[in-house]
């Protein structure tokens, strides 16, 4: 099934503590942001790629898709301040109706077979997410003090990438930004309306790094499925 992509890149790294934009940082010997281009420029069904872009690194970025032979990303879109706004300034790129993806930047590890049973779902439902099954008992807390232990089998932790069509996210994103909505992912800007979202089970190794201590999990990930190599 066709699909766009939109790919947020625009984000500062805060969190890695590397004093540039994360994506950027190597694994093994090749930019975070590079292994996760490749997987869509290497995907048959993926039309093209919309990267979202702070736009003082832009010659970085052109630089790198040059420099690996990335085909697919006709677009460098300038980001926002959160990444909401982001995907947003992404979207509206999109003139077609038809699926896109929203996919992190940061989410290097994602495959093939994957993104069509994501694919498949979002074309029958409207949009469709990928989670993994919460493995920590989650309690919730405040000043420090338990509250209560949430019942573990109804939690999902969500990851990117996450499919719509292409008129529903927009109209998602367009209402959010009217009532100063702003959602941590883009599925939860359908929610409040409503809208049916489908959960596909993915895969633990799909990890976002944000930390340090993801870049030991990354490079072991890399080993174990030189797939990506
Ligand atoms: N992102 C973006 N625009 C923003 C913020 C984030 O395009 N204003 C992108 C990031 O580049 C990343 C993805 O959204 O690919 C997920 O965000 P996150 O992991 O939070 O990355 P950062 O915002 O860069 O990290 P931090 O929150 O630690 O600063
Ligand atoms: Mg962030």
């Amino acid at each position: 099934m066709f699909y766009e992509v939109v790919i947020p890149a625009a984000g500062q790294g805060k969190r890695m503590k590397a004093g540039k934009n994360k994506l950027f940082i190597e694994l093994i010997d090749t930019p975070i942001i590079v292994y996760t281009l490749q997987v869509f420029d290497r995907d048959p069904d993926c039309k093209r790629i919309i990267l979202t872009i702070n736009p003082e690194e832009e010659s970085i970025f052109t630089s790198l898709i040059e420099q690996y032979g990335i085909k697919k990303v006709t677009k460098l879109v300038p980001g926002g301040k959160e990444r909401q706004q982001s995907v947003f300034n992404g979207v509206k790129e999109i003139k077609e109706d038809g699926l896109v993806l929203v996919h992190d930047g940061a989410r290097p590890f994602i495959d093939h077979s994957l993104i069509k049973r994501l694919t498949e779902a979002a074309s029958s439902h409207g949009g469709a997410i990928v989670a993994v099954p919460v493995k920590d008992t989650i309690k919730k807390v405040k000043e420090n003090m338990v509250i209560e232990t949430v019942e573990r089998s109804s939690l999902w932790a969500v990851q990117t990438p996450q499919a719509f069509r292409v008129s529903i996210l927009k109209k998602a994103h367009e209402e959010a930004e009217k009532d100063d909505y702003l959602g941590t992912d883009d599925a939860s800007l359908l929610e409040r309306k409503g809208q049916p979202v489908v959960i596909i089970e993915g895969d633990y190794d799909n990890i976002k790094i944000t930390t340090q201590e993801d870049l030991y999990f990354a490079e072991a990930i890399l080993h174990k499925k030189p797939v990506w190599r």
